[in-house]
């Protein structure tokens, strides 16, 4: 199979691109109408490159230069070092503001690539190529780009829209289990914050989806996609809609954050953190008990931790607050009404959200 199993667009006020969807896809055409007879620099790292760098270069045969920036493996890296990095091969390689910079590999190198992108010469063109689950349902769309400074993660970045998302689920074939587990807790999140169907749907799926059934896969991806470029859609720069997105996340910043970066995966902290905030709606009244068990189960069968390991409620309310930057009042959070429907509130009682963290820590059970 060669050609693209979905296509679909993201419209934003100042763009509109396609993210392409399929297995095993013809990579050269694909991408030769907006890299042909153009400077081309790739941007992608030393455990990457080796599996799938050959296969672009191959379908880039007919860019007027090539150039490949290689990065180490890490979140530790995405850092200003690596940037000036790769805006100081693209000086010294000669390439002009009509270059194209092409993202291969997961969200760490897709966000720094874009950041690149979106800053050499003020702007040049970017295509993301994502090789993880995460980076294919969520970091690849919608125009986030970025590195981390010291004192926070994602700190330093710019919006920045791809010209072209292209999805080839024969690279999920060579993840580790556990990166494709953290992928799937982006997926729970869009079904919970936004599609009571497609959390039915996975249900049934999910063994398929973790054995990487190409169709059940592919249609996981785009359906996430569809949710994706709807919300940015709506809300290119985050100002309402868009910040639903990150159901979860502040509780799973929190653990992130108590455990140190990098020793639970990003989807994992997720995964525990949206059990959280689903326990915290339903003691609010408003998810149902047998929901909150079904977001659970869900989240557990994918491989991820449903209890956070923050034993001392006090300690997880402080770290959040600090992941927020709130003054003296209560944080907002992302909250589900009901499966399918999240709001945005700090509607809440602070008793509720301590006993929450209270009995969602792994001290409890
Ligand atoms: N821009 C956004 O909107 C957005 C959204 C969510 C997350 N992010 C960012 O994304 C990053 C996390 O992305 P991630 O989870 O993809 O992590 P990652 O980029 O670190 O990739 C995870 C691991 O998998 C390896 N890998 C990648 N593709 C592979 C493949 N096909 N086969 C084998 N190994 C492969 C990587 O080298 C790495 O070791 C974070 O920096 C986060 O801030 C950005
Ligand atoms: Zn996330």
């Amino acid at each position: 199979m060669s050609s693209p199993i979905f296509h679909l667009d993201v419209s934003v006020a100042s763009s509109s691109y396609p993210i392409l969807i399929g297995e095993a896809m013809d990579w050269q055409s694909c991408l030769s109408e907006l890299t042909q007879n153009r400077q081309v620099m790739i941007v992608t790292n030393v455990t990457v490159s080796p599996l799938y760098l050959q296969k672009l270069k191959t379908a880039l045969s007919t860019v007027q230069k090539l150039g490949v920036f290689e990065l180490p493996d890490g979140e530790s890296y995405k850092n200003s070092e690596s940037y000036l990095s790769i805006l100081d091969q693209l000086m010294t390689s000669g390439f002009n503001r009509d270059c194209v910079v092409i993202a291969l590999g997961g969200g760490v190198v897709g966000d720094m690539a874009g950041f690149a992108a979106a800053t050499f010469q003020r702007g040049v063109d970017f295509i993301q190529i994502p090789t993880t689950l995460l980076a294919q349902v969520d970091s690849s769309v919608g125009g986030k780009t970025g590195i981390n400074h010291p004192l926070g993660k994602n700190m330093i970045g710019a919006f920045k829209q791809p010209k072209l998302v292209l999805i080839d689920i024969q690279t999920l074939n060579t993840l580790p289990e556990r990166e494709l587990s953290a992928g799937i807790s982006e997926v729970i999140k869009y079904a919970a914050i936004a599609d009571r169907d497609f959390f039915d749907w996975l249900e049934i799926h999910l063994d398929s989806i973790m054995a990487l059934d190409a169709k059940t896969i592919s249609e996981t991806i785009y359906r996430c996609c569809q949710h994706k470029a709807q919300i940015v859609a709506e809300d290119e720069f985050e100002q309402g809609r868009r910040a639903l997105l990150n159901f979860g996340h502040t509780f799973g910043h929190a653990i992130e954050n108590h455990q140190g970066y990098g020793k639970w995966l990003h989807g994992e902290a997720v995964g525990a953190g949206m059990v959280q905030a689903a326990d915290l709606s339903y003691r609010l009244g408003w998810l149902e008990l047998s929901d909150l068990d079904r977001l659970k189960v869900l989240i557990q069968r994918s491989g991820l931790p449903v209890l956070s390991p923050i034993h001392q409620p006090e300690l997880a309310l402080e770290l959040m607050q600090r992941d927020k930057k709130v003054k003296n009042g209560q944080i907002r959070l992302i909250l589900l009404r009901s499966l399918g429907e999240a709001i945005l509130t700090k509607d809440y009682e602070a008793d509720a959200l301590l006993k929450t963290l209270q009995v969602t820590s792994g001290a409890e059970s």
